[in-house]
């Protein structure tokens, strides 16, 4: 019998949970998880935070070795890298060389949604109090602490409470139709370049060329400033306060500060209980009360950035408490909801940006899912959590564990057998 039989009982183990360990198995290159074969051939960080909660449903020195393994791509300033160029492979476009950051192993430049206080929580947790668990948390903890404090001298050098990002890779969410206007004043990069994703995806389904080159010149503008934070800071065209990062850092901070209670010292708790305050402040000013959503704020301009997208729903999984407030977000995605065969769509369907099929313009992500059903369920608002847990099981089921679907249809779209679709059933949908 594997850990993974022991663990959840063989017995009703059904069919899709033993395909997602599966995967996350097929997917694993030795201590660390790639998101799916070939399109995306290294390590990227919020997806092995996620793939670390999945795998550690079945085998939990596994799911540390994951979050151990992405660490060994953190710089000296504490920041944590997108992507952790382990093994070199030439089938990815732009790999290291194109970054030309120096580190061993050679990584990205920039870093993504912070979500690894919030596994090493989750982790610890199903570990039970065992010790060598408890010991594995604690090297973890000045690591991921290192990182938060990153995130708060280079990308809030003003204190404002809300962080910058400086890529739209670094939201997490690539080709967000939040983006199109900054990206409008961004430069495209002179050097022609080779993109990989669409000879192995549809193009329909993958970012426009126009923005690539954008994410291209945006690269090369920051190695030639030698990955140097402030300058990045104060040269680069495309610096925003996106409301679904910021998010995801409060929630991961609330779990830091709940791993300082067990790992930290008394001035580091401190330092992060008013660094919780501030960004409380930072959130509430992203608050556009008449459209009743939180709406990323452009810091190259400083306005506000009217486009609804699922982002502004994220404060469900860190940042809101206020009744009042949950009550109205669960109410705007209720509506969007409505509008669809299948939640949560990343941009509203009556929307004029909405694209059913196009990655970040509209299509429904597992772990997004995951994140504001979580959030809904903690906030009480069970029936809402509940659809968006039956919608993604179905999703599942029609279609296996892709990258994302179409909300109107529900197909299976982009990558197959993804890592953190399986993560996200394992640990939240079909649990
Ligand atoms: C895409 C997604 C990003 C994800 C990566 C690997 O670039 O936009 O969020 O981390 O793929 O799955």
């Amino acid at each position: 019998m594997t850990q993974a039989d022991e663990t959840i009982g063989l017995d009703d183990l059904s069919a899709l949970r033993l395909r997602a360990v599966e995967i996350l198995r097929n997917n694993d290159r030795g201590g660390y998880t790639v998101p799916t074969d070939n399109l995306y051939p290294f390590q990227w960080n919020w997806d092995s935070a996620f793939c670390a909660m999945g795998i550690a449903t079945f085998d939990i020195d596994r799911a540390w070795a994951e979050l151990e393994s992405l660490y060994v791509g953190q710089w000296s300033n504490g920041m944590l890298p997108h992507i952790v160029f382990h093994h070199v492979v030439d089938s990815y476009y732009p790999g290291p060389e194109v970054w030309g950051a120096s580190h061993a192993p050679q990584t990205s430049g920039i870093s993504q949604p912070p979500l690894t206080a919030t596994a090493t929580r989750f982790i610890l947790d199903r570990a039970g109090g065992e010790t060598r668990s408890r010991e594995r948390a604690a090297a973890l903890y000045p690591k991921i602490l290192a990182q938060h404090d990153w995130w708060a001298r280079e990308r809030d050098p003003d204190s404002t409470g809300l962080v910058g990002v400086l890529h739209p890779w670094e939201s997490g969410a690539d080709n967000s139709p939040v983006w199109d206007g900054p990206l409008k004043g961004t430069p495209a990069t002179k050097t022609s370049f080779n993109r990989r994703d669409v000879a192995l995806v549809d193009a329909t389904m993958r970012p426009r060329q126009w923005e690539y080159e954008r994410y291209i010149y945006l690269v090369e503008l920051y190695r030639g400033l030698g990955w140097d934070g402030s300058r990045m800071w104060a040269e680069t065209p495309f610096k925003v306060a996106d409301v679904g990062l910021n998010a995801i850092l409060m929630r991961d901070e609330r779990d830091l500060r709940a791993l300082a209670e067990q790992f930290g010292t008394a001035a580091e708790r401190e330092r992060l209980a008013s660094r919780a305050a501030q960004r409380q402040r930072g959130l509430e000013s992203l608050w556009d009360s008449a459209d009743r959503t939180y709406y990323s704020r452009d810091l190259v301009t400083g306005q506000r950035m009217p486009i609804a997208s699922y982002a502004g729903f994220l404060p469900l999984w860190g940042g809101v408490d206020d009744k009042a407030r949950v009550a109205q977000l669960a109410a705007e995605l209720q509506r969007w909801l409505d509008l669809c065969a299948f939640g949560a769509p990343t941009m509203a369907p009556n929307s004029p940006e909405f694209d059913q099929r196009r990655y970040w313009r509209g299509p429904v992500w597992a772990i997004v899912n995951w994140m504001l059903g979580d959030g809904l369920a903690r906030h009480g608002c069970d029936d809402l959590a509940k659809r968006l847990r039956d919608d993604t099981r179905r999703l599942m089921e029609l279609d296996g564990f892709c990258e994302y679907y179409d909300p109107l249809t529900g197909e299976g779209l982009g990558g197959g057998a993804f890592s953190w679709t399986a993560a996200a059933g394992l640990a939240w949908a079909l649990g």
